[in-house]
């Protein structure tokens, strides 16, 4: 599949133009840990989102130069810290990219949500990226060919930059990480997977903004940590479980067992950032108010709600869409005080990228 991208191809004069606009994801079973280059340690389940993405054009064209130049402009403006990245990442995809060396890039990307919101744009970012380097090769050789194997290489490709981006190249439910039980899955790219009863699923996520602060401790420092972690091995198993069961609890809808495994899960992954060695915090009092809020209110009204959160203080509120008047009603009567400036982002799932013209 590979070998076409590796040959030449022939000079065109002038610049091609490729877009793809790309979602982030939030995970419902973690991936926190990982091995080698950028393999997890364990498998993760997540929905796409809807309205938090990343919007990115490649302009190319070809060169005989023997260093390439690379241009990023995010936001319509250069940053350096985000450009040593994309620079970074581009070497590290040139293995399976080589056609790169030949070309004059120029890269600029949009987010959906203000780049200070608090909220990780690599997932969005770097599956954005991925998908033009993947069109670009499509265009250029034929390859990959069809769809199933585009979506794969992208996520591939994605994955190299940031592991969560693997998965937000499909849309709804998606896999990433070798499980026994679960058909098709494997830890290089991710997988779309069907969850009998989906239209239960449809899920409406508030992202609810507890601070817009930089993290103190990066994802590539937490995951790092993990190696020496004493409670690493049983970690790895407790997603393992979580997996099937999630995956079961939503196939004969379960309400309180999906609402058990996502929050268990994003205790957990914020109870390992606690105890590593170092150790760090990155939820706040807000997070924690919040946490209580979800946990009497649903005791209270019955109503489907779980919270999860990323690697950060914010929270995200998970619940049926057909309950949304009821949600933003809890939203605006308890929940916004604990959230920045009153800021919070209204978000869902999604069907996945789309390529733009
Ligand atoms: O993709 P990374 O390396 O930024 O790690 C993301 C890890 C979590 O967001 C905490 C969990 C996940 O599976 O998305």
């Amino acid at each position: 599949m590979e070998a076409k991208s590796l040959q030449t191809f022939s000079p065109f004069a002038g610049s091609r133009h490729v877009g793809w606009k790309s979602p982030s994801n939030i995970a419902l079973v973690k991936y926190w840990g990982k091995r080698d280059y950028q393999l997890p340690r364990n498998p993760s389940l997540s929905f796409t989102l809807s309205n938090s993405f990343t919007e990115t054009s490649v302009e190319y064209s070809y060169t005989r130069k023997e260093k390439p130049t690379i241009a990023f402009v995010f936001e319509g403006k250069s940053k350096k810290s985000f450009k040593t990245r994309v620079e970074k990442y581009l070497q590290t995809v040139g293995v399976y990219l080589p056609f790169l060396k030949h070309l004059d890039l120029k890269i600029k990307s949009v987010n959906s949500f203000p780049h200070s919101s608090g909220i990780a744009s690599s997932a969005s970012g770097m599956s954005a990226l991925a998908l033009c380097l993947t069109s670009m090769e499509q265009r250029l050789f034929g390859t990959p060919e069809g769809r199933k194997n585009f979506l794969n290489k992208a996520s591939f490709l994605a994955r190299l930059g940031s592991g969560s981006a693997a998965r937000s190249v499909y849309g709804d439910y998606v896999l990433w990480g070798e499980h026994a039980a679960m058909e098709g899955s494997m830890d290089e790219a991710a997988v779309q997977i069907d969850i009998a009863g989906k239209d239960r699923w449809e899920l409406g996520d508030a992202i609810l903004i507890t601070s817009s602060e930089k993290k103190k401790v990066s994802s590539s420092v937490g995951h790092a940590l993990m190696e020496h972690h004493p409670y690493a091995e049983a970690r790895y198993e407790q997603a393992r479980i979580h997996i099937p069961q999630l995956a079961e609890a939503m196939k004969t809808n379960q309400d309180t067992a999906f609402q058990e495994i996502v929050e268990n899960e994003a205790l957990s992954l914020h109870a390992l950032m606690i105890n590593s060695n170092p150790g760090f915090t990155l939820m706040n009092n807000n997070t924690w108010s919040i946490i209580e809020e979800v946990r009497e209110y649903r005791k209270k009204t019955g109503t489907f709600v779980a919270f999860t959160l990323d690697a950060g203080p914010n929270v995200h509120l998970i619940y049926r869409k057909k309950d949304k008047e009821q949600i933003l009603e809890f939203i605006h009567s308890e929940l916004i005080q604990y959230c920045e400036n009153g800021y919070w982002i209204d978000d869902a799932i999604g069907s996945g990228p789309i390529e733009l013209n």
